[in-house]
């Protein structure tokens, strides 16, 4: 899918230079989950992509990745588990390593959640190097769970992230 959700007039995607960090162009997509309809378009067009896939559950990344992942999750009635920033889980947590365009880090699942087996969507609000999305499913597999899938709500087209994501369909909303 390649069109630019916007039902309400507002700008689809504002960029920002420089942010959050010199040489990163920022692309928000703020102005367009704001306007009336959009969030459930963007989930429309994610789940009639994904129909006749089995999905147990959306895996969705802290923060941005909540949009989609949650709202995807209940449109489809699936499961959903939060991949989270260290320090924000209690009790017993696995972690894995991971980097994005312009950060890398620690990320958090709750043990026990993902079990064998288990078919995992990862959502995220957006596809840049891949960096993130490429580790989370490496951690859903070193689980034992399987990828159902990869969903975004944008990918930005020219960093090639989906090259990282061959062992699973990728899905995006739109794309700049
Ligand atoms: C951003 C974005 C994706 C990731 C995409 O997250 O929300 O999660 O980077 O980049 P990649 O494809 O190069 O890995 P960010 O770390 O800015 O955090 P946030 O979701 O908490 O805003
Ligand atoms: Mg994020």
């Amino acid at each position: 899918g390649a069109s630019r959700i916007n039902q309400s007039g507002v700008e689809a995607l504002r960029e920002f230079p420089n942010f959050p960090i010199g040489g990163i162009l920022f692309k928000d997509i703020a102005p367009m989950l704001a306007g009336r309809g959009a969030l459930g378009e963007v989930v429309s067009t994610v789940a009639s992509q994904v129909s006749g896939t089995e999905i147990d559950a959306i895996l969705a990344v802290d923060a941005r990745g909540f949009i989609l992942g949650a709202s995807l999750a209940d449109r489809l009635g699936c499961g959903f588990i939060m991949v989270r920033k260290p320090g924000k889980l209690p009790g017993d947590v696995l972690s894995f390593e991971y980097s994005c365009e312009y950060c890398s880090g620690t990320l958090e699942v709750t043990a026990g959640l993902i079990g064998d087996g288990l078919r995992c969507l990862i959502a995220d609000d957006l596809l840049a190097t891949g960096g993130t999305a490429r580790a989370t499913g490496n951690f859903v597999k070193s689980q034992g769970g399987e990828i159902a899938g990869y969903a975004f709500i944008l990918e930005i087209e020219v960093l090639k992230g989906r090259r990282q994501l061959d062992d699973a369909p990728v899905i995006s909303a739109m794309t700049c």
